[in-house]
């Protein structure tokens, strides 16, 4: 895991509003108050993403878990493993699992998404709710899921994205300025997404509130 360390791959390609140094001591901050403030947000793409994973079943793979709100959520004979970079939110995740005795979440693991240590084609499915804005290099989280995930897989991804005109755009620009305090890019384009990766983009539907987040998923050929 390269948790930790200073991030060497953020070039023109990548996302030059956030560092893995950065993402990291965000979320130490955002820890303790994380689900007081994000778990209504950002309710319906966890939902979403949650019922698709479940429609497909088998070995689920939730990148950047987080304080695993949507944990509960997962059907009983699917198995979920977690990962996330950081210690201070995996640690809410764990203290979730136990105490809704969750016993479908098989592991919960501080790592990368950027280098997971798991052999190649290990899961069904990976949802990756509101993480591609808060990585370095998106394209290299692509490409670690294209890996993990068995021919024929899905990648779920849940984000927002920014705004092409008007007010809403011109607020997620100023926003972006303070990306490496909050721990995510505000004004992330769909395009750079959609360039990040070769697996085909199979459904890409627009989700609530007031169409602010989308649902993407690829299969993996
Ligand atoms: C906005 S939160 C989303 C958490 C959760 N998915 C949810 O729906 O509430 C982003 C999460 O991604 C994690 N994260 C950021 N960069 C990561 C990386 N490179 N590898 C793994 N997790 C990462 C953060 O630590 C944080 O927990």
């Amino acid at each position: 895991m390269k948790e930790g360390t200073s991030d060497p791959r953020n070039n023109g390609s990548g996302n030059s509003a956030v560092d893995l140094d950065s993402v990291n001591a965000a979320y130490s901050r955002w820890a303790p108050f994380y689900d007081a403030v994000f778990t209504g947000p950002l309710y319906f793409g966890r939902r979403a993403a949650v019922r698709e994973a479940n429609h497909i079943g088998g070995t689920v793979l939730e990148v950047g878990v987080g304080t695993g709100l949507s944990l509960p959520d997962y059907r009983e004979d699917v198995q979920v493993t977690g990962i996330d970079l950081s210690r201070d939110m995996l640690a809410r995740a764990e203290e979730r699992v136990r105490r809704k005795k969750l016993s479908n979440v098989a592991a919960l693991r501080a790592m990368d998404a950027a280098d997971m240590d798991f052999p190649d084609g290990a899961f069904d499915v990976a949802a990756v709710m509101y993480v591609m804005t808060v990585v370095p290099d998106p394209a290299a989280v692509f490409r670690e899921l294209e890996r993990i995930v068995r021919p024929g897989g899905k990648v779920i991804v849940v984000n927002h994205f920014a705004a092409k005109h008007g007010i809403r755009a011109w607020g997620e620009r100023r926003l972006a300025r303070w990306g490496k305090y909050l721990g995510w890019d505000p004004a992330f384009p769909r395009e750079r997404l959609l360039a990040a990766t070769r697996m085909k983009c199979v459904s890409d539907v627009s989700l609530p509130p007031f169409g602010l987040f989308s649902m993407l998923v690829f299969e993996r050929s």
